[in-house]
């Protein structure tokens, strides 16, 4: 498919079709494209808790505000997009042996520098901890963007949703106790019939007003 009509045929599904589930299959690709999201200098600040509604959406429906519930209920799986509350010397550390391990750096003296520059850049980044966690959101919802975009170019509905109790979530599922804040939420699966976004126009301001050409 080409990339405008994946962005014309995504949409946020409102009610999913309870008998049309994504397969392991497609989850494991949209897992991938998370996995391989870019992040400021490849910190990867994120844990995605994957929920199979079928058998444990009563897990986070409590934190799930009202108007939402459809929107898990009737989808096969959920993902909790989660944050790291810090990013600790130990996380670094692991971050730069993964790379080593993985063939990133071809000349040994840029690793030091590698790991110089990114704890410089976390730095800048860390003055608070609000300000860590807000710089760390920014990457989580580039991820949820491009698993939004991957689902819609295989057919799978989707809906991200900023409707739900943070704190509850946490607490639900233990996430303070595993370093993690929940920040944002998507529900894939196949939508219903009677959906009716499905068949509603996109509205999206004039090119004119939002792009400027210098
Ligand atoms: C970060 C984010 C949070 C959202 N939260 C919700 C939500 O909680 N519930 C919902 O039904 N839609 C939610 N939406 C959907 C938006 O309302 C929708 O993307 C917007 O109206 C544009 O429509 P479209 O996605 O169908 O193109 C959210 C969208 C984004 C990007």
């Amino acid at each position: 498919m080409d990339i405008v009509e994946i962005s014309e045929k995504r949409y946020t599904a409102k009610r999913y079709d309870k008998n049309k589930s994504v397969s392991r299959e497609d989850l494991e690709k949209l897992l991938t494209v998370l996995r391989n999201s870019p992040s400021s200098v490849n910190s990867q600040p994120w844990h995605f808790v994957v929920v199979n509604n079928a058998t444990s959406q009563n897990k986070i429906l409590p934190a799930i505000l009202d108007f939402n519930h459809a929107r898990i209920t009737d989808s096969t799986y959920t993902i909790i997009f989660c944050i790291k509350t810090s990013l600790d010397n130990d996380y670094l550390t692991h971050i730069l042996d993964t790379e080593i391990q993985d063939g990133r750096f071809t000349k040994p003296e840029i690793i030091q520098s590698m790991d110089k520059d990114r704890r410089y850049f976390i730095g800048l980044n860390s003055i608070t901890n609000e300000k860590l966690h807000s710089w760390e959101s920014c990457q989580l919802y580039l991820a949820l963007g491009q698993f939004m975009f991957a689902a819609a170019s295989i057919g799978i509905d989707s809906t991200p949703i900023e409707g739900f109790d943070a704190q509850k979530m946490d607490e639900l599922l233990g996430l303070k106790e595993k370093g993690l804040k929940s920040i944002v939420v998507a529900s894939i699966g196949y939508h219903a019939d009677n959906d009716s976004n499905a068949k509603r126009p996109k509205s999206r301001l004039p090119k004119e007003e939002i792009f400027t050409f210098v």
